[in-house]
C-alpha cells in the first residue's frame, strides 16, 4: 500500500496541519510505503519571495522531522526536485473538462482572501492530482479541506483510464479522520494561515503561545455562572491534547461555574506547551544539523524520482509519446 501526502511551505505549520495531516501521516509510516513531500510548486501560488520560499522549505523539513517523520521509513522530498510531476499535470489537463476545475471551491475561497487569481491558482488541483497519481498512491491522509481535491483526482484518473486504458492510473482513496479533519482556529473558523487564526506547532516563545491562546474567542458569560462546554473552542482544542479524564474535569468545571475563561485557557496553554516540548527539543538539535536535513531531502528526491519515472513512462507510452 502506498501512502502519500503533501504540505505547502507557505509559513510555519500550525496545529491544524499537525492533527489533520502530519500526525496521521507519521502514524501511517508503519503501515505501508509512505511518501510525503513539501509542495513548493504549489506554494508559488502565494509565496513570491525566493529567499522566503527556500527558508520555508528548510524549516518545514525540520518541523516534520522533529514531529516524528522517520526518513528510514518514509520517502520525504521537495516537490520541485521531481519535476516530472509538472509533465503529468499537463497530460492530465488535456483530459480534464474545464467545468471540473471551475467547481473547485478552494480557488474561489483563496481569491476571496486576497490571493491573486493566477492560472496557477486555478490549475492547482490538477498539480495535486498529478502529485498523487504519479506515485500510484492508494491512500492519501489529509484534512477535510482537501476532500474535493481528492474527488477531482479520482475523477481525472478515471477519465484518463477511460480514454487510454483501464488500470493505467491507480484510483486513490482519501483518509480523513473525522475527529481531527477540521481543527478550529482562535476564532472558531477552520484554522488557516489565510484567516490569521493559527496556533503554530513551534511558536517562537512560550509567551507568544500563551498570548495567542488568550485570544481564543469566548462568549461573555460572567465568571461565576455555569458555562456550556459543547460549543467552546477551548474545550475543542483541549480534546486534542488531554486525556478523556482531564477533558471531563474541564467540562464539569464549565458546567459548575466559578472559573473565568482565562483559567481554562491557561490549562490549554500548559497542555499544548507540554505536548510539543519533546519535539521542540528535537527541533533545536536538527536546526544545527543542516547537512543531515539536506541529505534527507536529497535521498528522498532520488527515491521519489525513480517511482515517478515508472509511472511517467507508462503514461507517455499510453498517450503516444
Ligand atoms: P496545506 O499545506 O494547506 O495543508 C496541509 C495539510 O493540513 C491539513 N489542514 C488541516 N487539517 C485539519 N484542520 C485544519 N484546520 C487544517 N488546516 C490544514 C490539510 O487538509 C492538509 O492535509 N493542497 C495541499 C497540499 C498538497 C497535497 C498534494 C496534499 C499538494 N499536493 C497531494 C495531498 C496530496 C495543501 O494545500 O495542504
Amino acid at each position: 500500500m502506498r501512502i502519500l501526502s503533501g504540505i505547502q511551505p507557505s509559513g510555519r505549520p500550525h496545529i491544524g496541519n499537525y492533527f489533520g495531516m502530519m500526525k496521521p501521516a507519521i502514524a501511517l509510516q508503519d503501515e505501508g510505503d509512505a511518501f510525503y513531500f513539501i509542495a513548493d510548486y504549489h506554494a508559488l501560488t502565494s509565496t513570491h519571495d525566493p529567499t522566503q520560499l527556500q527558508e520555508n522549505v528548510r524549516d518545514l523539513t525540520i518541523d516534520f522531522l522533529a514531529c516524528g517523520l522517520d526518513p528510514q521509513k518514509s520517502t520525504f522530498w521537495r516537490q520541485s526536485d521531481v519535476p516530472a510531476v509538472t509533465e503529468l499535470t499537463w497530460i492530465l489537463s488535456c483530459v480534464t473538462p474545464m467545468g471540473m476545475l471551475e467547481r473547485c471551491v478552494s480557488y474561489k475561497d483563496k481569491i476571496a482572501h486576497g490571493i491573486s487569481p493566477s492560472h496557477g491558482l486555478f490549475a492547482y488541483p490538477l498539480l495535486q492530482a498529478a502529485d498523487i497519481l504519479i506515485f500510484d498512491s492508494n491512500v492519501v491522509p489529509v484534512g477535510r479541506d482537501q476532500k474535493q481535491h481528492l474527488e477531482l483526482t479520482r475523477d481525472v484518473a478515471q477519465k484518463f483510464n477511460d480514454r487510454y486504458g483501464e488500470d493505467l492510473l491507480v484510483i486513490p482513496e482519501p483518509r480523513i479522520r473525522e475527529a481531527t479533519s477540521m481543527i478550529p482556529g482562535l476564532d472558531g473558523q477552520k484554522m488557516s494561515k489565510s484567516y490569521d487564526n493559527t496556533i503554530d506547532i513551534f511558536e517562537e516563545t512560550e509567551k507568544k503561545l500563551r498570548k495567542k491562546i488568550m485570544k481564543i474567542v469566548t462568549d461573555s458569560t460572567p465568571v461565576d455562572d455555569p458555562k456550556d462546554p459543547t460549543d467552546s473552542y477551548i474545550v475543542q482544542l483541549y480534546k486534542l491534547f488531554a486525556s478523556e479524564g482531564a477533558v471531563k474535569v474541564m467540562e464539569d468545571s464549565f458546567r459548575a461555574g466559578g472559573e473565568g475563561y482565562g483559567y481554562y485557557k491557561q490549562t490549554l496553554f500548559e497542555a499544548i506547551r507540554d505536548h510539543f516540548a519533546p519535539m521542540q527539543e528535537r527541533r533545536e538539535k536538527l536546526v544545527k544539523d543542516t547537512a543531515y536535513v539536506d541529505g534527507v531531502l536529497e535521498e528522498g528526491a532520488k527515491r521519489a524520482a525513480e517511482k515517478a519515472c515508472e509511472v511517467t513512462d507508462r503514461v507517455r507510452a499510453a498517450v503516444g509519446m
